[in-house]
């Protein structure tokens, strides 16, 4: 609802595989967003879903009110993962009970698609998984950062100013795609894969283990049009495999060694 700063000192720190970020959801708030970032997104032929967090569940809820009936929105996504900041974002996503008291706060409020967006930073994404899914929400996805740390072993020092940060890119793929797996079977609502996916190869591996679509975090920094190169790669991939249709090959993983 407000503006918001985000941490203070370094935020990103490059890792084997990935990258450790800690930048403490810094944004403009929604009235400047409304105002000043909406209607350039607007101009652009592509869908928009905002991402959505808050400091506490009424935080949430007003903000799904606020851009419940705003041209131009297609869905929200309830960030209820978010490991780096004291307030809001992972508190919620935790614990199955909490996690699903919020997607009912906002669910009042919104007749968009919701979706919920988990945190890997538990013991159990399944039993968050099917709360959230008894809440309300329409579609969920995974995974978000997995919470890490890096040391500057010659100042001594943690290399993040916030001490630990959220880990991302290929180095979590393989714990992103067992959750997918996971989370795909337990539920009967979409699943969208996310964690490490840099190539068209890994987004079909996501959409193998059930997930229906993807998003695209870490590799777009490193190159801006990856998201539209995994598009086309994908079709490339099920043409060349005579898919007539993606939804024939989403969850077709096979179990089977033969
Ligand atoms: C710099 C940075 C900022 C992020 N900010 C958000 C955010 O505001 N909300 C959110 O739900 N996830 C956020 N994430 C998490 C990503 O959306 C994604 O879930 C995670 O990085 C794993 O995907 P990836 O390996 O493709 O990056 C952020 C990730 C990075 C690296």
């Amino acid at each position: 609802m407000q503006p918001k700063t985000g941490n203070s000192g370094d935020r990103i720190t490059e890792t084997a595989c990935g990258m450790l970020n800690a930048i403490g959801l810094e944004n403009i708030g929604v009235e400047r967003f409304l105002s000043d970032e909406l209607p350039i997104l607007q101009k652009l032929d592509a869908t928009v879903i905002v991402n959505i967090f808050g400091n506490n569940q009424s935080d949430y809820a007003a903000l799904a009110a606020k851009l419940d009936d705003v041209a131009g929105i297609t869905a929200l996504e309830i960030n209820i993962s978010c490991p780096n900041v004291k307030a809001g974002g992972i508190q919620f996503g935790t614990d199955p009970e909490t996690a699903a008291k919020l997607v009912a706060a906002v669910r009042k409020k919104t007749s968009l698609p919701l979706i919920t967006k988990l945190s890997p930073n538990v013991s159990d994404i399944v039993a968050v998984a099917r709360a959230v899914e008894e809440a309300g929400s329409d579609a969920l996805s995974l995974i978000n950062t997995l919470l890490g740390m890096a040391i500057d072993l010659d100042r001594k020092k943690p290399v993040l100013g916030n001490v630990t940060g959220g880990l991302s890119g290929p180095a979590i793929k393989p714990i992103a795609l067992r959750m997918v797996y996971q989370v795909a079977q337990a539920v009967s609502i979409p699943v969208i894969g996310i964690g490490g996916i840099v190539s068209s190869r890994d987004a079909l591996e996501f959409l193998l283990a059930g997930a229906t679509a993807i998003e695209v975090g870490t590799a777009s920094f490193i190159n801006p049009r990856i998201a539209i190169e995994i598009v086309k790669g994908i079709e490339n991939y099920l043409d060349d495999q005579e898919y007539d249709r993606v939804t024939d090959f989403i969850g077709s993983l096979t179990n089977s060694l033969i």
